[in-house]
């Protein structure tokens, strides 16, 4: 079936475009954007009314954490792909801490299969860049490009080995694989569960201070002066990174840099009642550190926002404080809480749109993230005003580890649309 959306606001950043525009899908393609398009005739095609609503480029999460292969009582990659939908996402990128690990081909076939067959958005693997997350060997990167990943990393672990690091993104050049860093160091944190400072204190938990992710972002700014080869710095939490990244950006050195939302919207205050559901790693940290990265999203030292959804079940999280699993779920919240950065003027509505589309989609690589003739027709429908409040009970997702719910929020995706298909709402 082909699509006429008519009368949205249409923002497409990467064209330049925002205004009052009817979108045509003809194929599963993006046929033309003009002030008004005659429904074709004879052609079965529906029509949506988006007045009042923004159509933008179907969103792209660079940084999803789907459980299969292994935990799939967390997440599958059919139920994360329907909590990406429902959120408004329609690329989602895998890491690869998995069981077994994504370091091999085979597991990036897998993955490809079963998204090919289960899962209503795109699902692109992220493959390991050592082989465990051991940060040891290198992976065959070369076989799992070809087998469907588009980019590296260790994700949840850093490679904490400089030399073995180096060799990972010259190997990763030679593929014209993207390379994402974890940037933490292990010695730093080690027994660390939430950030250190005076809350931690006063719960009487031990810290993680914020030069555990400095250091090695700093670290991994000087390998990528070094090599040549550009480095893309995963969920940014402290204000000395985006420090350390704006001038890495001003001298020129090949960077980019990601955040997710809870590290804008929490600080470690959140923890406060020994909150499991707020252990995440990096952790939460100060007010001053969350002003540093809305700036730091403002002036454009951190180009993309990521969720970082990491699902996690009650046997994970219901225990005591220490013994808690890091992370929490995103994919159903990162919409809402870009918004609010909106909605508060910290971001006018194209940089949101832009770092949740096109920044993305230029790093992976991807033939994505905006609305241009010829291109596949990804498209979210967004009512940027709508209230609504987060409930974990209405989540897709098959983890309810959100320390948002009972959040009221603005703005509700209302259609979400892979290749001309119309997969959120999802079929009755
Ligand atoms: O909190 C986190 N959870 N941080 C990570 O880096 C990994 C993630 C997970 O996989 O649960």
């Amino acid at each position: 079936m082909d699509l006429l959306i008519r009368n949205g606001r249409v923002i497409d950043p990467a064209s330049g475009i925002d205004g009052r525009y009817d979108l045509l899908v003809l194929n599963g393609k993006i046929q033309a954007v003009q002030p008004v398009i005659k429904p074709p005739a004879a052609i079965d095609c529906r029509i949506i009314d988006a007045a009042g609503c923004i159509v933008t480029p179907g969103l792209i999460d660079m940084h999803t954490h789907l459980r299969e292969p292994g935990h799939e009582y967390k997440e599958t990659i059919q139920s994360g792909s329907r909590a990406a939908a429902a959120g408004g996402f329609t690329s989602i990128a895998c890491m690869a801490n998995t069981e077994p690990v994504n370091d091999t081909a085979a597991v990036t076939r897998f993955i490809c299969e079963r998204a090919r067959t289960q899962a209503c958005v795109n699902v692109f693997p992220i493959g390991a860049m050592t082989v465990g997350l051991k940060g040891e060997t290198l992976t065959e990167m070369g076989d799992m490009k070809a087998a469907g990943i588009v980019a590296v990393s260790d994700d949840g672990r850093t490679v904490a080995d400089t030399e073995v690091m180096r060799r990972c993104m010259e190997y990763a050049r030679t593929f014209d694989l993207p390379v994402i860093c974890h940037c933490e160091d292990h010695n730093l944190s080690r027994y660390g569960v939430m950030h250190e400072g005076i809350t931690a204190m006063r719960l009487g938990l031990r810290g993680i201070p914020p030069i555990a992710e400095e250091i090695i972002v700093a670290r991994d700014i000087l390998l990528a002066a070094w090599t040549g080869y550009p480095v893309h710095i995963a969920h940014v939490s402290t204000a000395g990174s985006v420090r350390l990244i704006s001038d890495a950006k001003q001298r020129g050195i090949p960077v980019t840099a990601e955040t997710a939302p809870h590290y804008f919207t929490l600080t470690e205050e959140a923890v406060i009642g020994f909150n499991t559901d707020a252990k995440v790693n990096p952790p939460l940290r100060t007010a001053e550190d969350r002003a540093a990265i809305r700036e730091g999203l403002c002036d454009g030292t951190i180009d993309v926002i990521a969720s970082d959804h990491a699902p996690h079940s009650s046997l994970e999280k219901d225990v005591e404080f220490d013994n808690a699993a890091y992370g929490m779920i995103g994919l159903e919240t990162s919409l809402a809480l870009t918004l609010a950065l909106v909605h508060e003027g910290v971001l006018t509505m194209n940089q949101a749109i832009e770092k949740l589309t096109i920044n993305p989609a230029r790093i992976l690589r991807l033939p994505k993230g905006t609305l241009v003739p010829g291109t596949e027709a990804d498209i979210t429908i967004i009512d940027p005003n709508q209230r609504w409040t987060i409930d974990r009970d209405h989540f897709f997702s098959k983890s309810k580890n959100s320390p948002l719910h009972g959040m009221p929020v603005t703005g509700k995706v209302l259609y979400t649309i892979v290749a001309g298909t119309v997969v959120y709402p999802f079929p009755a």
